[in-house]
């Protein structure tokens, strides 16, 4: 589907965006293995996490959904039941990398696949460490999707993560749930915290000093009543069409604040964007609250080390908004960009090259030049639905209609992007 973008000459308004697409999955996945229901309000409208929910139902857990309302009847640790079919995670690495955690701990065997993307994507990183702990899972190539994952008893590790990852972090996390005993999880750098909350959410007994996290093997899990925030990488889209257009002025609600994703909020305001947080609370050991936002010129900046990790899903709009900025963009440390639903570094490097942006691309980042004028064009998501948003941002300032080609992928965690972006853009 192509998506005509014309430019905007103001963004304003109030709006509340769909929940947290990685909360989300985790809620899903725990509430299928806590015993009794669990409702979710504001659960993603994003496919990918109704993959998990497709997952979740194929291992015989029953699952309501009225709107964005999911109730998930969970059958308890031992539960789960042998799915009929290879389970289907679509463009979904959370889901894969995650449930396979659950999968390698069942007293049955399974198969989990996805899309063209997902099957390109490595799995080693997770089937490294659940190997330790006894799992059977084996791999195309060693280590693509399809994963054949069959029943083995799992025990306790203590594992150095040698990326820093959340995914995996998760995926070692919840095959420690079925270990007799501690896991250990240490991280090089602290990725998202959101399984830590929810274990502890759900029941788990779990502590984590810095950046080591032990979980006690085997506990009971209870089900909950639950609310995903807004999701702060969608919210981003926004954040950065507000900047980017003079007079704008915008606020979104209820969005999940949780310190190791609001680095972007440190960023922007870095770069100079005029950023307000409202109505700080904390919902479920989540920290919610608005942001109120408002144009601004923006300085450039450099994003290396750990500050990669943080801002990883939004680099791609990070990167829009350098390429406008006074003095441009660098972005090192980032060769995880090169395995995410697409190759994010080629795929923002060929969006600017159509639009008359020439970036210089580096092995593990790129630079972006400051002061880009944004030529019109016939843009791509490449199937990569943070790719489609970001380049709609950059056409909102292009000089006439751009389009944005396979825009539909956006869907993959925000279905109602187009819509909403309409809703507050004065054309
Ligand atoms: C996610 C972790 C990140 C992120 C992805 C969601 C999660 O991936 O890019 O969009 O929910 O844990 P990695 O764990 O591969 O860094």
């Amino acid at each position: 589907m192509d998506e005509k973008i014309s430019p905007a000459r103001r963004v304003s308004g109030r709006i509340r965006l769909p929940g947290d697409k990685s909360i989300s999955h985790r809620y899903a996945i725990l509430g299928a293995i806590a015993e009794g229901p669990s409702r979710i309000h504001n659960y993603s409208t994003g496919a990918d996490c109704r993959s998990t929910l497709g997952c979740v139902r194929a291992l015989g857990v029953q699952v309501e959904e009225q709107g964005t309302e999911v109730v998930i009847h969970g059958k308890g640790l031992d539960g789960l039941r042998a799915p009929q079919s290879s389970l289907d995670a679509g463009n979904s690495g959370s889901t894969i990398r995650m449930l396979s955690g659950v999968l390698a701990a069942q007293p049955f065997s399974s198969c989990i696949h996805g899309d063209e993307s997902l099957s390109r994507r490595p799995m080693d990183r997770i089937m490294k460490p659940l190997a330790q702990m006894g799992a059977a899972i084996a791999a195309r190539e060693g280590r693509f999707p399809p994963l054949e994952i069959t029943p083995s008893q799992l025990r306790p590790i203590e594992y150095l993560l040698p990326v820093p990852s959340a995914q995996v972090k998760t995926a070692i996390l919840l095959a420690g749930l079925y270990a007799d005993g501690m896991t250990v999880v240490e991280e090089p750098v602290r990725s998202r915290d959101h399984s830590e909350i929810a274990l502890r959410e759900f029941g788990a007994g779990l502590k984590v000093e810095k950046r080591r996290i032990s979980l006690q093997g085997r506990p009971r899990l209870a089900g909950r009543e639950l609310r995903a925030p807004s999701d702060l990488s969608s919210a981003a889209f926004f954040l950065a069409a507000a900047l980017l257009t003079p007079s704008s002025s915008l606020v979104i609600e209820g969005v999940g604040l949780n310190p190791t994703r609001a680095a972007l909020l440190d960023f922007l305001i870095s770069m100079g964007a005029s950023i307000r947080v409202l109505n700080l609370d904390q919902a479920n050991g989540e920290m919610v609250g608005d942001i109120q936002v408002s144009s601004a010129p923006l300085r450039g900046g450099v994003i290396e080390g750990e500050m990669t990790a943080a801002l990883i899903d939004e680099i791609p709009v990070l990167a829009v908004l350098g390429a406008a900025s006074e003095d441009g963009l660098a972005i090192r440390d980032a060769s995880e960009l090169r395995i995410k639903e697409t190759d994010r570094i080629a795929t923002v490097a060929e969006n600017f090259r159509r639009m008359g942006v020439a970036v210089e691309v580096q092995p593990d980042g790129m630079v972006i030049p400051g002061r880009s004028q944004f030529r019109a064009a016939r843009l791509d998501s490449f199937g990569d639905h943070r790719i489609a948003m970001a380049f709609t941002v950059a056409a909102l300032r292009a000089d006439g209609e751009s389009v944005i080609e396979n825009a539909e992928s956006a869907s993959i965690s925000f279905p109602e992007f187009f819509r909403t972006l309409h809703q507050v853009i004065e054309p």
